[in-house]
């Protein structure tokens, strides 16, 4: 028996790096991906490599900061798949600059898609999962919300948010039999982390840095997250809620 065989599981950002990765795994065990992306291009290439693997997955176009895609979004998702028993919260973007040079127009933008973002689906999905009793979420945060990262402190105050957050939505539904759980990426090689190298001016000398600092040696590939993330997710965490995981190499081993 496949560990989300009969389940219906919605990853935002699901055309991305991580989240692409994610979906496929989590097809690849049983369960019908709802693939969320503001790209529908890309929400449609992981959805055609799913179903290209006998998999069974939907793609959806929606802005994550517009309480009416998500909520559209989550409407089609149960008329086509049914019930959402798992949310995996992921989209996510970045602005690469000491926290001097940036905005209040940058800053909107990345509270409203780092943590905002994750309310709405939050206030989307949870009536649900409460009246059917039961349903994981698991928030893809960063490791900059644990121990920081420069030229990236909005990015990381989001972050951190969404960890204070996931704790106390952690604690108000574990009576609902709902578990929330976090995973904390490091430097892992998708769209965002290139634009984060060129942030820095000086990309391959970064690279080796990373390479040098990260205890097991290189930085993450996108497959490298799903394990944890549809761990969380899954009944082997059934006793797990309010945790913190980082995925990063050993670069960080916050306590
Ligand atoms: N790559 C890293 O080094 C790294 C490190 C720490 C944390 N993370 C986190 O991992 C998650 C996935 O990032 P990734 O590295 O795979 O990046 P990515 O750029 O490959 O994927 C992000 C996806 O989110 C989608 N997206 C962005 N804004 C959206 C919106 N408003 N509505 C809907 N979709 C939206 C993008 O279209 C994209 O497909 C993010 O939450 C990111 O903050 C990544």
């Amino acid at each position: 028996m496949k560990r989300f065989e009969g389940k219906t599981v919605v990853v935002t950002g699901g055309g991305g790096g991580i989240g692409g990765a994610a979906c496929r795994r989590f097809a690849a065990e049983g369960a019908r991906v709802a693939v969320l992306d503001l790209s529908l291009d890309a929400a449609q290439q992981v959805t055609a490599q799913i179903v290209a693997q006998g998999g069974t997955a939907l793609a959806l176009h929606g802005d994550i900061t517009v309480r009416a895609d998500v909520n559209d979004a989550i409407a089609q998702i149960e008329a086509k798949l049914g019930p959402v028993d798992v949310l995996v919260n992921n989209a996510g973007w970045d602005v690469f600059k000491p926290f001097t040079k940036t905005t209040p127009v940058e800053w909107e933008r990345l509270i409203a898609i780092n943590l905002v973002g994750a309310l709405h689906r939050h206030h989307a999905v949870l009536p649900g999962m409460v009246e059917r009793k039961r349903g994981s979420i698991v928030n893809i945060a960063s490791d900059a919300a644990r121990v920081g990262s420069s030229g990236e402190a909005v990015y990381a105050a989001c972050k951190g948010g969404l960890v204070a957050f996931s704790k106390t939505i952690a604690r108000e539904h574990a009576r609902h039999g709902i578990t929330v759980n976090v995973v904390c990426p490091g430097p892992t090689d998708t769209a965002l982390f290139a634009d984060y190298k060129e942030g820095a001016g000086n990309p391959e000398k970064l690279l080796e840095a990373f390479q040098r600092a990260i205890p097991l040696g290189r930085i993450g590939q996108p497959d490298d997250l799903p394990g944890a993330i549809a761990f969380f997710a899954s009944d082997d965490a059934r006793y797990i809620t309010g945790q913190v995981l980082s995925v990063s190499g050993g670069l960080t081993m916050a306590g």
